[in-house]
């Protein structure tokens, strides 16, 4: 099966064709970045028209560099949510349109779901159910139990910030580039580990809730103690925010599998491309842990036609009405009837 892949959730427009016996045909990602750079964050009323403007732009190049055509298609898988309302409902219409069009189902799909079973995108070693995932975006910061294909149990989440958030604020604060996250890691590159320790928020008590607003905070403070502020000043900075922000993800995931005695951590979203989280936690976590390539942690299509098409396989169908949700609770979601690779 065939299954064309459309993302407009927030400021990634992308498509991709997944197959159910050949896996991954194309992916093609357009970042609207640079629209939104002089706003310091996503509008959401720009991000909505751009995503109008490059749909059949970005589908045509797509079928073309993958040497297909629509009459290949066999189901179509948007994201529905959660996500701006704006940006969901173009990717929503365009893809239940089309697919109406073409005469073949479409599948309204969850982001973060497509999110966490994006290991399984180019990769056949899947983890063992059940499973620890650690979900880190720009909107969300969740720990989850997996226990199969479509199961998710919640068991902490962020009370304020997502983990992506606080460093897209944090880059503004030290007149960085939106997104923050690559953009911090990037200059702390050059930073001194010594100079500074910043706190690693709600470690020192119980549970698997995180908080990033105070962290962001504590930074904040920290930028205002300098008058003027050096490079070296912000370098050192950036690392010792980054180093905090790892190191809390580390302690929890550390609880999270300790309290459960599960051994397989699946780790995804934007944030789960920074490589000082990859590495801290396949070197210090006593448990196999599995994440997609970079490319595949960040918004992209490829995760939505992958999960679009295991649903579908599973017989999964959406009706005529489209459906977008800004937010939508992981563990609303049905079982996966029959996962197929
Ligand atoms: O999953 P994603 O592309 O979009 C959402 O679903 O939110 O995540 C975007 C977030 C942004 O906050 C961005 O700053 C963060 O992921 N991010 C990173 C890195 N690359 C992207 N954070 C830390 N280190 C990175 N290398
Ligand atoms: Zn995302």
């Amino acid at each position: 099966m065939l299954v064309l892949g459309i993302e407009t959730s927030c400021d990634e427009t992308a498509f991709a064709l997944y197959d159910s016996v050949d896996g991954l045909l194309g992916h093609i990602v357009h970042s609207q970045v640079e629209l939104h750079n002089k706003y310091g964050g996503v509008v959401p009323e720009l991000a909505s028209r751009d995503h109008i403007r490059k749909c059949v732009p970005l589908l045509t190049q797509l079928l073309s560099q993958s040497r297909r055509s629509l009459d290949d298609v066999d189901g179509v898988a948007y994201t529905a949510g959660p996500g701006l309302l704006g940006a969901l409902m173009v990717g929503a219409c365009f893809g239940r349109s089309l697919a109406w069009a073409l005469k073949v189902p479409s599948l309204a799909v969850h982001h973060m779901e497509a999110h966490l079973l994006a290991p399984l995108i180019e990769s056949s070693d899947a983890p063992p159910f059940p499973y620890i995932a650690l979900l880190v975006s720009g909107g969300h910061t969740q720990l989850l139990e997996v226990t199969d294909f479509g199961i998710y149990t919640l068991l902490g989440e962020s009370l304020d910030d997502a983990a992506g958030e606080a460093f897209d604020k944090v880059a503004k604060m030290l007149g960085l580039a939106y997104p923050g996250g690559p953009a911090i890691a990037a200059l702390g590159q050059k930073g001194n580990p010594e100079r500074f320790r910043f706190p690693r928020p709600m470690t020192d008590r119980p549970g698997l809730d995180f908080s990033f607003s105070g962290l962001k905070t504590y930074t904040l403070n920290t930028i205002n103690n300098f008058n003027p502020i050096s490079d070296q000043d912000k370098a050192d900075i950036a690392l010792a925010f980054e180093l905090a922000v790892v190191d809390t993800l580390y302690i929890k995931c550390r609880r999270a599998i300790e309290t459960s005695s599960i051994p397989h951590l699946v780790m995804a979203g934007g944030v789960a491309a920074n490589k000082r989280l990859r590495s801290t936690l396949r070197q210090k976590l006593s448990a196999k842990v599995y994440y997609p390539s970079q490319e595949f942690c960040t918004d992209n299509g490829a995760m939505i036609a992958h999960a679009g098409m295991l649903r579908m396989m599973g017989g999964e169908r959406s009706g005529l009405s489209i459906n977008t949700r800004a937010r939508w609770p992981l563990d609303e979601l049905s079982a996966i009837k029959r996962p197929a690779r």
